[in-house]
């Protein structure tokens, strides 16, 4: 069987268990796309697998290949395939619970894939799927934010806040958000209002907002509650809102997880890209060996943007 380099874990723990192996090359079946990795981000996500924290609610079969992020090129593709050929340039969210993109070579379902905005490299573009689903689906499938309304977006430099910084501007609202060694770069990607989390208690200075998007949780999550105008939406990208709380605040509460259709929602968001709308940063670029080295950066809890491994 022929075999290509991939970063696997055989158990769950801290980084030292991501091992840079080779491991057998993956064909594509029925509806799926083998793609050529050029380059794969690190999401909080694959540290919270490889430390074992998802699998109380996802099923694993050890060893794993991590990462959801994959940009590259179409290798092959699997039976009833209509929509990408060998050599077309795309990106994709990875599957959750199946091999990933740490890898030299990925396979993803067809829905799941998008052509590559052309205005990026395969670099910045693997900085997208995940979090820009994530930031879609909260601000505009659970919030339904809309023009002139205005939403504070905690952890605004982050991969999620950073993109969806981006897309409450391109629809129309206006935007507060939280950062600290980042507060710079929140106010570069247009929010209209920067607060520093470190200095100055964001709900002495925040009143009557519609929605808040929270992906940082904990004590962020409950003291953002009363910046909400009635009627408004928390929308938690890290822990799901009590019910409870939202009726007594006389708002609503909502968890994310980034839904289908997640091939369209990319295509849509490559159009934003390539006119201008949206820009992804990418404040770290590293080889797929030195994997540790990036799963250290992102759980140290300050990465402005995405880390990004370049594989190809
Ligand atoms: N439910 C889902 O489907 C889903 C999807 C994606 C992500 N997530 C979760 O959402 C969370 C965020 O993901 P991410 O990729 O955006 O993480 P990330 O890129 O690692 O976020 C880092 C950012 O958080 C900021 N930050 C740290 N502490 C903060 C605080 N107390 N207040 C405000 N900002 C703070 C930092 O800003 P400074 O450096 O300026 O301090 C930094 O820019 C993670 O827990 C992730 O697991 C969930």
């Amino acid at each position: 069987m022929p075999s290509m380099k991939a970063v696997r874990i055989h158990a769950y723990d801290g980084a030292d268990v991501l091992a840079y192996e080779d491991a057998p090359r993956p064909t594509a079946g029925d509806g799926e796309v083998l793609i050529r990795v050029h380059a794969a981000s690190v999401n909080p996500f694959d540290c919270a697998v490889r430390a074992g924290h998802m699998s109380a609610y996802l099923n694993y079969t050890l060893p794993v290949i991590l990462g959801v992020d994959v940009s590259g090129i179409v290798e092959e593709v699997g039976a009833g395939v209509t929509t990408f050929k060998r050599g077309d340039s795309v990106y994709a969210r990875g599957g959750v619970t199946r091999d990933g993109a740490y890898a030299q070579y990925a396979v993803v379902p067809a829905s799941d894939v998008a052509t590559k905005p052309k205005s990026l490299d395969h670099i910045h573009s693997a900085a997208i799927p995940h979090a820009v689903l994530t930031a879609w689906q909260a601000l505009f499938g659970l919030a339904n934010l809309t023009k002139g309304q205005t939403v504070l977006i905690h952890g605004a430099a982050g991969g999620v806040g950073h993109l969806a910084v981006q897309l409450a501007k391109w629809r129309g609202a206006k935007v507060i958000g939280t950062a600290s060694r980042n507060l710079d770069f929140v106010r570069g990607i247009g929010v209209d209002e920067a607060i520093d989390y470190s200095t100055t208690p964001f709900e002495n200075v925040v009143s009557n907002v519609d929605v808040v998007l929270d992906t940082v949780g904990g004590d962020t999550q409950q003291r953002s509650w009363q910046v909400l105008k009635p009627g408004g939406i928390l929308v938690s990208t890290i822990q799901a809102p009590s019910e409870e709380t939202a009726k007594a605040h006389g708002v609503r509460g909502a968890f994310v997880f980034s839904a289908p259709p997640i091939g369209e929602t990319l295509t849509e968001v490559a159009g934003l890209v390539d006119s201008g709308q949206i820009k992804p940063e990418v404040s770290a670029v590293l080889p797929l060996q030195e994997i540790r080295k990036a799963h250290q950066m992102v759980e140290a809890g300050h990465t402005r943007g995405k880390i990004v491994l370049q594989v190809a």
